[in-house]
């Protein structure tokens, strides 16, 4: 949902804003820029397309500077076009980026052509460059007409403000939209994400919501909502860098998918023993637990995935109701909260503008609590939760989620038996359970030797334009996520449905042409399922079964077999997720999609 990064430094930054860029091109690529403010004046490139267009024109035609702002986008406000990429100008002198969404932008609009000022964007954003001009003509100092100018702001924003008789500092703010400022020796910098700055850095300022900062080289200066002054701590970046690297693998979305043994391993890592689920992996204040008696689960897209198998969980192990809901459902309506409710939300950024807002609403609604299954440390959600459990899977590079996925499943997982361990799980069941989570990381190796055989399988996907998911149980929502999953990255259209649905309306749909892929563990539901299955192959569709050796399943005339390891019935969702990634990984790799940027999408959804 665009990027942003700024710097000021001694040097040159035109290399360290470029660089940050493409570290946050996983935010929008659909067009870049960059403004240089140096004693000549506040010069710019801009380009549509990725990053790299922009460096072309950089190796064109170099700027050179020493304070400079820059923006990767994701189109919200006008087409991808060079236009409407960031920075936007306001005269010669002043430039503008910005990530979020100026609601109010219609209004500021008029009022400000009315003054004489002239658009030359589609965007939101250039209402608070003009805003900003037309505010230094009564302050002239930059930060108070900055200041001056965001209480007139609706919406959500992060932003970056250089101007060019103001070659001692730039000034930044948020609200609603993430930035931290990075802390360097005689440098200082802003970004979306500490990522963008691992280059240069690795000290951090995170900062809250509607902080203004002014940067110098020598010093970062604070101002909260009110103007006062704030000392915010500084912390260190303790993951390795090479994480943002492809290492051996052609994209960052197979390196992710071959990392989830180990990440799962840090996930479980600390918070459980060898017969029980460790409590203080909640905190200090993880007394919480005895006293849940609902739990509501929030979050967005694949994170909703990740909550919809928590739901059985909760319910069949805890025997307490938990309901699931999509963020942008959820922060929509009036909600009954039944008395001791859980309000637990997931994300692996922690920055999605619908699951924050879903956050901040239930902190009004009389929850027992607030907790945040998230992947990032630093992020909102983390920040603004009573409770966390991080789920430990490092930076996640590719748009289409993989591990940040299953180690939010694994958490979850010890989540939920940590619920029902209050609510009368015996110890010998725990045990069982505990012991079952240790053997994960092993059997995601398993499953992911069918690595080459999904690959030959992905093959016959090519030219198809739909296909359609199965799953009983807890497979349903993998079966959507797998869903999902095809449909992000190799543009094919996917539906996933609760297998004993086919028959209410969805078999209409299978013919030769469409594949159907169906997920069989064996389990009480098994039966069930291949009943559902004959269905399919009566109708002539090509089926897909992932399933292990005991369904006694296996390739046949109208079947395609792929081997799932066998593992205990609780890790069952877990485990059928590899050989989905796999496929829909190969299916786009076939298609020759871009796999780690697919069309349209953002890693980070920091709009509505
Ligand atoms: C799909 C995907 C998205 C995200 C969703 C929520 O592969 O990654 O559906 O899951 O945008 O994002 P987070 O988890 O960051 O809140």
């Amino acid at each position: 949902m665009c990027g942003i990064v700024g710097a000021i430094a001694r040097r040159n930054v035109a290399k360290i804003l470029l660089e940050g860029l493409s570290r946050l091109e996983y935010r929008g690529y659909d067009s870049s820029g960059v403004a240089i403010n140096n004693l000549d004046g506040v010069s710019s490139h801009r380009a549509v397309g990725k990053v790299q267009a922009l460096r072309d024109k950089f190796t064109a035609e170099p700027l050179d500077g020493k304070i400079g702002i820059a923006h990767t986008r994701w189109a919200t406000h006008g087409k991808p076009t060079e236009a409407n990429a960031h920075p936007h100008f306001s005269g010669e002198d002043l430039a503008l980026v910005h990530n979020g969404i100026i609601e109010n932008h219609e209004p500021l609009r008029r009022e400000l052509k009315a003054k004489g000022y002239e658009f030359k964007s589609e965007t939101d954003t250039e209402v608070i460059v003009h805003l900003i001009h037309d505010a230094l003509k009564t302050e002239p100092d930059l930060l108070k007409a900055v200041q001056n100018v965001l209480t007139k702001l609706h919406g959500a924003f992060a932003i970056g403000v250089v101007k060019n008789d103001e070659n001692g500092r730039f000034i930044a703010a948020r609200k609603g939209s993430p930035l931290v400022v990075g802390v360097g020796i005689e440098e200082n910098f802003i970004a979306s994400d500490q990522l963008a700055l691992l280059h240069v850095t690795d000290q951090f300022i995170f900062l809250e919501e509607g902080d203004v900062v002014e940067l110098t080289r020598d010093q970062v200066t604070i101002f909260d909502e009110k103007g006062e002054v704030q000392e915010r701590p500084i912390s260190v970046f303790n993951h390795n860098v090479d994480a943002t690297d492809k290492g051996e693998f052609r994209h960052y979305m197979m390196k992710e998918i071959y990392e989830q043994s180990s990440v799962i391993s840090a996930c479980l890592e600390g918070r459980i023993s060898e017969t029980k689920v460790l409590t203080s992996c909640f905190g200090a204040e993880s007394e919480f637990l005895k006293d849940i008696e609902n739990v509501h689960i929030v979050a967005c897209g694949t994170s909703y995935h990740a909550g919809m198998v928590a739901k059985y969980w909760i319910e069949d192990l805890a025997g307490i109701p938990c309901s699931v809901e999509v963020a942008s459902e959820y922060r929509y309506r009036k909600v009954a909260v039944p008395k001791k409710t859980l309000f637990l939300t997931l994300s692996q950024s922690g920055e999605t503008a619908d699951t924050l807002a879903a956050l901040r609403m239930a902190k009004e609604l009389g929850y027992l609590t607030t907790l945040a299954i998230c992947n990032v440390p630093s992020s909102t959600l983390v920040r603004e939760s009573a409770l966390t459990l991080l789920t430990n899977a490092g930076p996640e590079i590719g748009v289409a989620s993989t591990k940040a996925f299953t180690t939010q499943l694994t958490a979850l997982l010890i989540t939920s038996v940590a619920i029902a361990v209050e609510n009368g799980l015996s110890a010998e069941k725990e045990q069982e359970l505990v012991q079952a989570m240790r053997s994960l990381p092993a059997y995601i190796n398993d499953a992911l030797a069918q690595d080459a055989h999904i690959k030959v399988i992905a093959d016959r996907f090519a030219n198809k334009h739909n296909a359609l998911f199965l799953g009983r149980g807890t497979m349903f929502p993998i079966a959507l996520e797998g869903s999902l999953k095809l449909k992000e990255i190799s543009y094919i259209h996917a539906e996933a449905y609760p297998a004993g649905e086919l028959k209410h309306g969805p078999l209409a749909l299978v013919d030769e042409d469409m594949p159907i892929i169906a997920l069989v563990p064996h389990n009480d539901m098994l039966d069930k399922l291949k009943s559902n299955l004959q269905e399919v192959a009566a109708r002539g569709g090509e089926l897909y079964v992932f399933a292990d050796k005991e369904t006694d399943l296996h390739n046949e005339d109208n079947i395609v077999f792929t081997e799932v390891p066998k593992v205990d019935r609780i890790l069952e969702p877990i485990v059928h997720t590899i050989p989905l990634q796999l496929l829909s990984y190969h299916v786009a790799v076939v298609k020759g999609t871009d796999v780690d940027q697919p069309r349209n999408l953002a890693k980070s959804v920091t709009v509505e």
